[in-house]
């Protein structure tokens, strides 16, 4: 039974040494410790050996089972040291190369155009309020003076969600009357940015999501002429052109009474005629109007005593305008080559 185990043994580290991939290895430990494995095979026989013999075939077994694990070990140990030595001699890394540089980032096009209208209107004493994406049809509809079977609703094509009354808001004039009811009685000077959605085929002067920046002022004896002021300076700032003529149309809005829009002069054309401002001379930038008396009721402004003025505008648009970019789409499709031109 010894010289078995001996043998045994060296025949195993013979074995062990010629093996020399980890499935060689794996195959060797099957051979010799597996279930069915010659040693193991052994030590179940020492059972069957006299009583006086199995102590010492005992600890030879022992002994042999943990040679050759350690064995085994470190056989292991140098396949690895030799792998690692291979990549190192093969792989060779040339630290005189330059790095590879870590591209920088920048502001989105609408972020830097937000960011502006911030700018300007917060040195006109407005501040920033965000109100919330998913409204009700009461705040994105009814409470701006348009009662369910208004037909103005159709300028707005909606999102509507699963639930009854709940949708995208189609504009950012429902934080009107959430502002107002915030801050009342204070006077209120605010604008409110954020994303408006609109079920609409998407082209190049339409995408389904898109910002809005509303305007709102709340007070005592506030005229179209504050609105007018207001606009002006802001044209005359946004589009860097202090010279900048601005014109302004009535329009028509179920929130505000009366109703305009302002234009811009088109600078692509110098106001002569063109394709971007479809030969008008003239380049649409936002509505806007004085708030009407029932939306102030609405909010808990006595319109007897207090008034208003709002508007709302497309920094999208603006972007566009003042980049002379020719297709909204390209705002949202994150390309890249076109978002690394601004900034
Ligand atoms: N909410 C309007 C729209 O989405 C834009 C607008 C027009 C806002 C006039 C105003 C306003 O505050 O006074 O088309």
């Amino acid at each position: 039974m010894l010289q078995e185990l001996i043998k045994l043994e060296q025949e195993a580290l013979a074995a062990l040494a010629r093996a020399g991939t980890v499935d060689e290895m794996d195959a060797w430990r099957a051979d010799y410790m597996g279930k069915k494995g010659a040693l193991t095979l052994l030590l179940r026989s020492i059972g069957q050996l006299p009583a006086e013999q199995r102590p010492a075939a005992g600890q030879e077994s022992n002994r042999v089972k943990q040679a050759l694990e350690a064995a085994l070990e470190g056989r292991a140990e140098a396949m690895k040291q030799q792998a690692l030595n291979a990549a190192m001699a093969q792989e060779q890394l040339d630290v005189s190369l330059p790095g590879r540089p870590v591209t920088a980032g920048r502001l989105h096009v609408v972020t830097q155009a937000l960011r502006s209208i911030y700018q300007i209107f917060g040195d006109m004493g407005f501040r920033v309020e965000e109100w919330r994406d998913v409204e009700s049809d009461e705040f994105n509809f009814q409470l701006l003076n348009m009662p369910p079977y208004h037909p103005a609703r159709d300028k707005w094509s909606t999102f509507h969600t699963t639930q009854e009354g709940v949708l995208l808001r189609t504009h950012t004039s429902p934080g009107q009357v959430r502002t107002m009811r915030k801050y009342y009685p204070e006077p209120i000077r605010v604008i409110l940015p954020g994303k408006c959605y609109r079920y609409e085929q998407v082209t190049a002067r339409a995408e389904s999501m898109f910002y809005q920046v509303e305007g709102l002022a709340v007070g005592e004896n506030i005229t179209l002429a504050d609105l007018k002021g207001v606009l002006y300076s802001f044209a005359k700032r946004m589009f860097n052109n202090n010279d900048i003529r601005v014109r302004f149309r009535f329009d028509y809005f179920p929130f505000t009474e009366p109703s305009i829009e302002m234009d811009i002069e088109c600078f692509v054309c110098g106001s002569k005629g063109c394709r971007i401002c479809k030969h008008s001379g003239w380049l649409e930038i936002l509505g806007a109007g004085m708030v009407h008396p029932t939306v102030l009721r609405n909010g808990g402004y006595d319109p007897a005593k207090y008034s208003g003025f709002a508007f709302g505008m497309g920094p999208e648009r603006i972007a566009l305008l003042k980049h002379s970019i020719d297709d909204i789409r390209y705002f949202y499709a994150n390309d890249l080559r076109f978002l690394n031109q601004f900034g």
